[in-house]
């Protein structure tokens, strides 16, 4: 695979002596970073990755042109969902490292001219935190149960959980405890892991605790938050039965008690002007799954959140017809509310895009099979560039400027994904995703960890030592200068970047074409979805920026891009 630089790559701020000056709404058009700590870099060679790993490999990231790196949990965590089920939310994991690792990881990104958004787990915690054990210790009825959601059994002898939900990762969301003096006694609620609790956002003790949590990071400080199951917070009241079974395939679809209920925006109402009392334009950005983007825009209304994942596009086949569909409902939704689009297409709980486009068109975002693994690719890199020049804020996860696949063949003794070891639900298949990055080197790890031969804790494929940062770097067609490229254009050219609108141009069947206009200069992109050229009626004018494939063929009349890939221009 080929590509053609016209403008020469660079990083987006070289130098790198002098923080990024501070601009007016950065976020609106930020390209935000996913590290995924357990698996990004390892320092102290123990085969999870680290803090000071992160630190080490910042001025990667610097180089690489994003604006903004947000970290996935690293607090203190029996790790039973990978992070997310965190029993102290002011501590570090010291597999991780310490607090002071931190703050110095934040004072470094700073230094370099990036934010630094963190975690944040409102929804539930670990079995493992205080709370939890306190609750479990004075039993029921007591104060510290009614911070979760701990109720009496049905069935006569209260054998039966309270209700009908069941968890995300698969079984009842309900788990039966034994009280204190050895009884079977109550249940209580987790939409995840059994070791995952749900809090009772009803009582003022969880606000509270979260109100401070948010200033004790603030302080550190952090420029923002991502909330983990932003949409989860506020269940239906009086726990409603759904009154079906195979729950995980409403998501999505349908309104369940469990997610998306009004009451929630409550709490991020109460958040925000917590967050403006600090200065830097810190933000929040919510993972919300919701049945439609109109429902994802109630989440960044001005007095709420800045940012929510646009899921919709994550799940959108690479097909130009819907990706146009996607693009306009994203657009006109995110307009009435003043907030920016937000893009993504890979992250640590689906399968990485690469993969996904390498197997038949399909909305899921769990494959099991690596498929056509060039032609996952190449449209990988043409969905990115693509992505790129929507108008809006990116998200890009770690390893896919590598253009790394999901590994799918991960032996089952080496798994971790929760949901994988019960043998149900719906991300069973996550590690795939979450293997370590290839750094450099010949032998596993790759970099990732300081020794050859050294230990990581998913096993790597051998074939990634070719595609490691090392091997990919100065290759002009590798997809890490694609990466590199393409965010350097977009940092520097006038007409990318926010927006709240493109301007459809005529295209052929299996291709999209659009404009962005600016005083000081216009773009176009052309995507080709399909899997054969397609012709566009006139020479696009301009200049070529770059292409995720071979370079258009331009005549007189018409031009030609090739298949499965995407095109930029300066008009
Ligand atoms: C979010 C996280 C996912 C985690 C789940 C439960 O969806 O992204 O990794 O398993 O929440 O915390």
């Amino acid at each position: 695979m080929t590509q053609h630089l016209v403008v020469p790559a660079q990083p987006a701020r070289s130098g790198g002596d002098e923080p990024a000056p501070q601009r007016t709404g950065w976020w609106r058009d930020a390209v935000i970073y996913q590290v995924y700590p357990r698996s990004f870099a390892d320092a102290n060679g123990d085969g999870m990755g680290d803090l000071a790993g992160i630190r080490a490999r910042l001025p990667y990231l610097r180089d690489l042109g994003v604006d903004a790196v947000w970290l996935s949990p690293f607090y203190a965590s029996p790790q039973a969902d990978a992070g997310y089920d965190v029993s102290d939310y002011r501590r570090v994991d010291p597999m991780f490292g310490d607090l002071a690792d931190a703050a110095g990881l934040i004072e470094d990104a700073h230094g370099l001219g990036l934010r630094v958004i963190f975690d944040l787990v409102p929804n539930h915690c670990s079995d493992q935190h205080e709370w939890f054990q306190q609750a479990l210790r004075e039993g029921p009825g007591s104060a510290l149960r009614k911070r979760f959601h701990f109720r009496a059994g049905k069935g006569e002898n209260g054998e039966l959980p309270p209700n009908d939900w069941e968890s995300i990762f698969g079984g009842p969301a309900w788990t039966r405890v034994t009280e204190p003096d050895g009884t079977a006694g109550e249940w209580y609620l987790h939409l995840f892991a059994p070791e995952q609790p749900d809090f009772d956002w009803e009582h003022p003790a969880v606000a509270d605790e979260f109100r401070s949590i948010l200033r004790f990071w603030l302080d550190l400080g952090v420029d923002g938050f991502r909330i983990d199951v932003a949409h989860g917070l506020v269940k239906a009241k009086g726990l409603p039965d759904l009154g079906v079974h195979d729950q995980l395939k409403l998501l999505g679809n349908d309104s369940m008690p469990f997610f998306d209920q009004d009451g929630v925006h409550e709490i991020y109402r109460s958040w925000r002007p917590i967050l403006d009392e600090y200065p830097g334009e810190r933000i929040f950005v919510a993972e919300a799954w919701t049945p439609t983007v109109a429902r994802t825009a109630n989440y960044v209304r001005s007095d709420e959140l800045h940012q929510a994942f646009n899921f919709q596009y994550l799940a959108t086949p690479w097909v130009a017809e819907k990706l146009r569909e996607v693009v306009d409902l994203t657009l006109e939704a995110m307009r009435p509310v003043g907030a920016p689009a937000t893009w993504v297409l890979s992250n640590h709980d689906v399968t990485r895009h690469a993969t996904r486009f390498a197997n038949p068109p399909t909305e899921a975002t769990q494959i099991r099979t690596p498929g056509d693994r060039a032609l996952g690719l190449r449209r990988a890199r043409a969905a990115t560039l693509l992505m790129l020049a929507l108008p809006g804020s990116a998200y890009v996860y770690q390893g896919e400027e590598l253009g790394l696949p999901d590994v799918t063949d991960l032996p089952d003794e080496v798994r971790q994904d929760p949901s994988f070891l019960r043998a149900s639900g719906q991300d069973g298949f996550r590690d795939g995703c979450r293997v370590p990055i290839p750094w450099s080197g010949a032998q596993a790890p790759y970099g990732f960890g300081p020794a050859a031969g050294g230990p990581s804790w998913l096993p790597q494929p051998a074939d990634w030592v070719e595609l490691s940062v090392e091997v990919q770097s100065g290759d002009p067609t590798s997809t890490l200068e694609l990466y590199r490229s393409a965010l350097a254009i977009r940092a520097a050219h006038p007409a990318l970047g926010a927006g709240d609108g493109v301007e459809w141009l005529d295209a052929p069947a299996g291709a999209l074409a659009f404009r962005r206009s600016h005083a000081d200069g216009a773009f176009v992109c052309v995507a080709n979805t399909g899997s054969s050229p397609v012709r566009l009626p006139l020479p696009v004018p301009g200049r070529l920026l770059l292409t995720s494939g071979e370079e258009p063929v331009r005549t007189g009349e018409e031009t030609v891009v090739p298949a499965d890939t995407t095109v930029w221009w300066s008009v």
